[in-house]
């Protein structure tokens, strides 16, 4: 990662609010963003996210509520911002694909596509599934049913617009074989290299007839025909951070993005076509592309046309943020599947929060009162007598940092994770195996300030590396053990029965 990061969400499509797999790429994406202004700078992150809000599936989802399209999205996009509102996130920005410096730069690259001959008109004769905005050959929809999502397939035939992918794919192939990384995880570098091996690609159908469809950016060398959402949609990753000069030369403080984050329902888009439509314009491509797994319930995944969604403001309501930040980012290495249930998020937070992180937060500052009438003692930690119980502590309080900075250089969330959480369990074993109300017996002052000394640390360091992944919990332990004197609160994280 060089001296910038910028970071994106896909954008979300306005047909429907949205659910537990939406907050899980939001708060994963907010979780770096966090982590990366320690790292590099505050002005230094550029953190985007925001509303996919054209095509038929909102056309159609807002002729059911009796909207213009327009209003339906407005207000669906807005829900989408009073949750990120209440989910801690912080964006630095919201695109929405209505607006206007979205719509001015998809029009720019159309034209300039266009001009170059990578935009061409031609009849297209094929199988649609509304629901995915796909298209699909006869031979991949055998029954008349979508691959994708089962539902019926619809028939066309029109005049369109066509962008050459075809032309590109020879290129893209150099490309993967060359950038490893492009792509994470790896199994998705394999599943993208291998169905590039393996099939011709076609071109892509850019645009939809007006008749058909009239929530769209009109293509601007054909007015009768709109753009396909898909293609609209990419180009918000550009619209937002910069613009085409006179020259057709794309220009951006931030481009090229460093990471686009989704999940692995839209991988195809993100690692064959965006790279294609990039490369075509001679923009640079991004760094990488993580697409992580889905939420299952029951082993299905959680989506809205499936209607076995879960709403995360519920779950913050029951549980807190922290806890359903936490939950989302340890239970499920991020890349792979998993099942999402309450029992889960009940036998994590007992467990890992108000047994593991809770109880060494409160036992120490009931300590801190007992034994030093709440001032933290002030000793040495440097020489630890050949304890080696202590040293290990202090061993793992100081490659705390560059353990989770590496995890998370690697996007690998729950890897961190567990590194704090080793410190956790070493302190609360140390807390155990000392037994301080013995030391106390003793009369043995000095060791007793240490070991008290060492635990604050501890907390001080999990507090510090805990900051990007739960921020109301960092910012509560700052709060009680940031002065020489502490502030007692209540538990962090009182067990739920
Ligand atoms: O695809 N588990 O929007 P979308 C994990 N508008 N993540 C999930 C999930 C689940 N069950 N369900 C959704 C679109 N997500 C397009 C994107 S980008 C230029 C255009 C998350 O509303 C995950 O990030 O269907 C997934 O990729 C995204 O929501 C799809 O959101
Ligand atoms: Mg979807």
């Amino acid at each position: 990662m060089g001296n910038k990061f910028y970071l994106t969400t896909p954008l979300y499509y306005v047909n429907a609010s949205p659910h537990i797999g939406h907050s899980y790429t939001t708060i994963a994406a907010d979780t770096l963003a966090r982590h990366m202004r320690r790292v590099i700078g505050e002005d230094k992150v550029w953190f985007l996210t925001g509303t996919d809000e054209h095509g038929q599936k909102i056309q159609r989802a807002a002729e059911a509520a009796k909207l213009s399209p327009q209003d339906f999205a407005d207000k669906t996009s807005l829900q989408f911002k009073g949750l990120w509102q209440k989910l801690d996130i912080s964006y630095n920005d919201f695109i929405r694909t209505s607006q206007e410096r979205h719509i001015k730069t998809v029009q720019k690259v159309l034209d300039i596509l266009y001009k170059k001959g990578d935009i061409y008109e031609g009849k297209y004769e094929g199988l649609y599934c509304t629901p995915c905005e796909t298209f699909w050959l006869e031979s991949q929809a055998p029954e008349g049913k979508c691959p994708d999502c089962q539902r019926p397939v619809e028939k066309i035939t029109e005049t369109n617009y066509f962008f050459k992918l075809a032309k590109y794919q020879e290129w893209l192939l150099g490309y993967l074989n060359n950038n490893r990384d492009f792509i994470k995880p790896s199994s998705r570098y394999e599943e993208t290299l291998s169905f590039l091996e393996l099939n011709k690609l076609n071109d892509l159908c850019i645009s939809r007839p007006k008749e058909r469809l009239s929530w769209g950016i009109p293509l601007p060398f054909a007015p009768g025909h709109v753009t396909y959402v898909w293609f609209d949609a990419l180009i918000n990753y550009i619209s937002a951070v910069g613009e085409f000069d006179e020259n057709d030369k794309y220009q951006s403080p931030w481009w090229p993005a460093d990471l686009h984050l989704m999940a692995k329902d839209i991988l195809r888009q993100h690692t064959v076509y965006w790279p294609i439509m990039l490369h075509a314009l001679g923009v640079g491509l991004p760094q990488k592309v993580f697409a992580h797994g889905w939420w299952l319930i029951n082993e299905d995944k959680m989506s809205k046309s499936k209607g076995n969604v879960v709403n995360p403001l519920e779950m913050i309501k029951k549980y807190g943020l922290d806890a359903y930040r936490y939950f989302l980012l340890r239970d499920v290495p991020f890349g792979l599947d998993g099942n999402f249930s309450e029992s889960a998020i009940i036998k994590r937070y007992n467990s890992d929060l108000a047994n593991d992180l809770g109880n060494l937060v409160y036992r120490t500052l009931t300590m801190v009162e007992k034994y030093f009438a709440g001032n933290i003692p002030d000793v040495d930690l440097s020489e630890h007598n050949g304890d080696r119980q202590v040293a290990g502590i202090t061993a793992k309080i100081e490659n705390l940092k560059p353990l989770v900075y590496a995890a998370l250089n690697n996007q690998d969330f729950s890897r961190a994770l567990e590194s704090i959480w080793e410190l956790i369990g070493v302190a609360n074993k140390y807390v155990e195996d000392t037994k301080p109300w013995n030391l106390e017996k003793g009369k043995k002052e000095e060791e007793l300030k240490k070991f008290i000394r060492i635990l604050v640390e501890v907390i001080r360091k999990v507090g510090e590396e805990l900051e990007a992944f739960m921020p109301q919990t960092a910012a509560l332990i700052r709060e009680q053990i940031g002065s020489s004197a502490i502030k007692k609160g209540s538990p962090l994280f009182p067990r739920i029965c």
